[in-house]
């Protein structure tokens, strides 16, 4: 099994995570409003708990948000997958504080290799979903990987992908890693919506998108949070992001505000099957 190199940036707790949390709670924020997860989970529920499988659950965010908005009646038991140990450890963690979850089983393994990881004789899963968890992943597995997640899902259950688009800055910052940064040569694109989108056409698979667009703010006297941010988003650490990146973040420094405006662009499919 190949590691991305995520482990040490969804996992680290040795820096100002807090403040960099505050960062991306939009992304989460601008997430659970997007679409009726509240009523929708309520209506798949019937009398029992529903079945969960967090793709790249990481270090568990988004269930943070989804609990604090879900229906009281609503429980969920959620399997978790993930490459990373640590972060495997601490989703457990969270999730057993979180009021309406409790947590099944546990798959450490590449998303590329669900396929072949998830059991065969899986019970079927209420809901799947992968949030910002097709990003560092090759795509051409990716085909196979979603024709097991559909096959894994009930019928009537739902699956979200939440991606980045080609627009975002996230993508804009990693392309220019890669080509201009002798450490991001070699590094492969990241996956992004558009890849999606092709792999579920040509499964014929019906989807909808919901298009978020938010921005990532920070203050221009915060230099070590951008500095960390900008690492985290290209996920090497050894880079001098303010030389690297300083003409995109001229672009997007808001003077009046004294703040840089980061826009984001992140899409949120969902399929019913
Ligand atoms: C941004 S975090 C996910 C956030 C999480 N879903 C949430 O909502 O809080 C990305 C996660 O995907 C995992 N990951 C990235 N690439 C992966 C891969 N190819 N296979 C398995 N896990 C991967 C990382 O270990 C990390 O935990």
């Amino acid at each position: 099994m190949t590691k991305p190199k995520t482990d040490r940036y969804y996992a680290d707790e040795d820096w100002d995570v807090d403040s960099w949390v505050d960062v991306i709670a939009v992304e989460y924020e601008t997430l659970v409003r997007a679409f009726p997860f509240g009523r929708v989970l309520q209506s798949l529920s019937g009398s029992g708990s529903l079945r969960v499988l967090d793709v790249g659950c990481g270090t568990a965010i988004f269930p943070g948000y989804l609990d604090a908005i879900l229906p009281p009646d609503v429980r969920l038991i959620a399997d978790l997958f993930d490459v990373s140990e640590p972060s495997l450890r601490r989703a457990r963690d969270v999730l057993e504080q979180l009021p309406h979850f409790s947590v099944g089983r546990t798959y450490q393994a590449l998303i590329e290799d669900l396929p072949t990881t998830l059991p065969v004789e899986i019970d079927l899963y209420d809901v799947i979903w992968a949030i910002h968890s097709f990003t560092t992943v090759n795509v051409a597995p990716m085909g196979a990987v979603y024709s097991r997640l559909l096959e894994a899902l009930r019928p009537g259950g739902y699956l979200f992908v939440y991606q980045l688009t080609s627009e975002s800055y996230y993508q804009k910052f990693h392309g220019l890693y890669r080509s201009e940064h002798p450490h991001g040569r070699d590094t492969a694109p990241y996956m992004e919506f558009e890849d999606s989108q092709k792999i579920l056409e040509s499964l014929g698979v019906d989807y909808e998108v919901y298009p978020q667009r938010f921005a990532h703010e920070i203050a221009e006297n915060r230099v070590d949070l951008l500095e960390k941010y900008l690492q985290k988003v290209i996920l090497d650490d050894t880079v001098d992001v303010g030389e690297l990146f300083g003409p995109l973040l001229e672009g997007v420094y808001d003077s009046a505000r004294e703040r840089y405006v980061i826009p984001q662009s992140v899409n949120l499919i969902t399929v019913c099957k």
